[in-house]
């Protein structure tokens, strides 16, 4: 029998590009591929790329540079382009670097090793449709081994609200939602191979609304509900979430859901209505935190994470202090923030833009306000009693890591057969980015 061929994988953007990538590689294992960690052994190398910035981008440019060597020393070398640079460039990929032999988009590449099979030998494919099959249903079989404790379940994609900044609505196509009995199948599956944690995804999960057992339009709310049936299954989220599609049933879900763990990313973008307006974000900044009132009345000890985009075009240094205030109200527990990047075919692209000192002026005091909330939100959980999922063993000698009910990670002595259970750990220690502590 032929040894099997090697397959390198690198994944670039967010954490829909991680299952992606996760579900590519089971797909090349059913077509003869195993998973490689050195791409110098290669017979394929997959780039699962990000289009959201133009340094996501650009990085795609500069990888493939890297890899034409690898291609001149090995030519039977096979590489491929997937995701949201795939489907935003197509064809053009090849033409800035020949080397280049499959590109396919974010929603067909089910048909991926289908595509690697009459590729290669200067035969080049270029698949970025959007397929009228469910690419959910053509997958094959997960993969049999044992898992993680954690995992994510793509259960939502693509995204209809054409924020005027970003790229999705364009790279992911249209919203659609995986019907319920799909996404259950899966997580028992996950479940059966030692998953205990699972975090649904979507560009704009909280829009969820797939079709139920009956027939019926489900929620998110309702699925949650749903996957709380599941035996062995302790912890369940979601991300990411538009403020616009957070129902009631959701923030209700937040209080009585034992399973739904107190974490919530909310993006909000921006703290100034002129700003939000432009974004065509349609929700205000007291809107935005009205509704986080609701949310913490529901659950007061819910751990709240946020996008912001920092020197949008016309953004004033009055719009800024709008998001500052805003970020003093919420005090979130965690963010991400960027600088405003243009993005061809936006069309925040054509306004004025800001200077790029100004963007990192701003973008440095706005992750100086939030490192001090997330830290002092950290050191509060010294003292407590905390369950902690244990993930992984640690570069130290009888220490394990896990996560806590708010994603901090914990660091805690404890045997390896602890792995993949949920043990409560006292808090006694936070350092710069976790908490230590011993089993009580
Ligand atoms: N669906 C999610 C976010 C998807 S993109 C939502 O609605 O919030 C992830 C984050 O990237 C966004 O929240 C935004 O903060 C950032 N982002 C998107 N486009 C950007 C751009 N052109 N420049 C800078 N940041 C951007
Ligand atoms: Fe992009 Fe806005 Fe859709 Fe989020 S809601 S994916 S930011 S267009
Ligand atoms: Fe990037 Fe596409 Fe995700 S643009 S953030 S990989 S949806």
């Amino acid at each position: 029998m032929n040894a099997a061929k090697k397959l390198f994988v690198k994944t670039y953007g967010c954490q829909m590009n991680v299952y992606d990538s996760e579900r590519m590689i089971e797909t090349m294992e059913h077509a003869g591929y195993e998973k490689t960690d050195t791409p110098e052994n290669a017979d394929m190398i997959l780039l699962n790329t990000c289009h959201i910035r133009e340094k996501a981008a650009e990085k795609i440019y500069s990888e493939l540079g890297r890899l034409k060597a690898f291609k001149s020393d090995k030519p039977d070398l096979k590489i491929a382009v997937a995701g949201c640079v795939a489907q935003a460039e197509g064809g053009e990929i090849m033409r800035r670097q020949p080397m280049v032999d499959m590109v396919v988009g974010p929603q067909s590449y089910h048909r991926l090793a289908a595509i690697e099979k009459v590729s290669g030998n200067g035969r080049k494919v270029v698949d970025i449709d959007f397929p009228e099959e469910d690419k959910f249903g053509q997958l094959g079989a997960r993969a049999k081994a044992r898992r993680a404790p954690s995992a994510f379940l793509t259960v939502q994609e693509g995204c209809d609200k054409f924020c005027s900044f970003c790229v999705v609505p364009y790279t992911r196509g249209v919203e659609s939602s995986r019907p319920v009995d799909q996404i259950l199948n899966e997580a028992r599956y996950l479940v059966d191979r030692g998953v205990r944690d699972i975090t649904l995804l979507g560009q704009n999960v909280n829009a969820y609304h797939g079709v139920g057992f009956k027939g019926q339009e489900t929620s998110l709310a309702a699925l949650i509900w749903e996957l709380d049936k599941l035996d062995g299954l302790q912890r369940i989220r979601f991300t990411t979430s538009h403020p616009n599609d957070m129902d009631d049933d959701l923030i209700e879900a937040h209080g009585n859901c034992a399973k739904l763990m107190p974490y919530l990313h909310l993006p909000v973008q921006s703290g100034s209505d002129r700003i939000l307006k432009r974004m065509n974000r349609s929700h205000t900044a007291q809107s935005y935190m009205d509704l986080i009132d609701r949310i913490r009345q529901a659950r007061p000890d819910i751990l709240i994470s946020g996008d912001f985009i920092v020197g949008f075009p016309e953004e004033t240094i009055e719009d800024f202090d709008a998001t500052m205030n805003l970020i003093r109200y919420v005090k979130y527990g965690q963010a991400y923030s960027f600088k405003y990047s243009t993005r061809p075919g936006t069309p925040a692209a054509e306004r004025d833009q800001l200077d790029e000192g100004v963007k990192a002026e701003r973008l440095y005091r706005l992750q100086n306000l939030i490192a001090t909330q997330q830290k002092s939100l950290q050191d509060s959980m010294v003292g407590r009693n905390l369950p902690v999922l244990l993930e992984k063993t640690t570069l130290f000698e009888g220490q394990l890591v896990g996560k806590s009910e708010y994603m901090h990670a914990v660091h805690v002595n404890a045997p390896e057969t602890m792995i993949g259970s949920i043990q409560l750990v006292r808090i006694s220690q936070s350092n710069r980015n976790s908490l230590t502590g011993s089993l009580c």
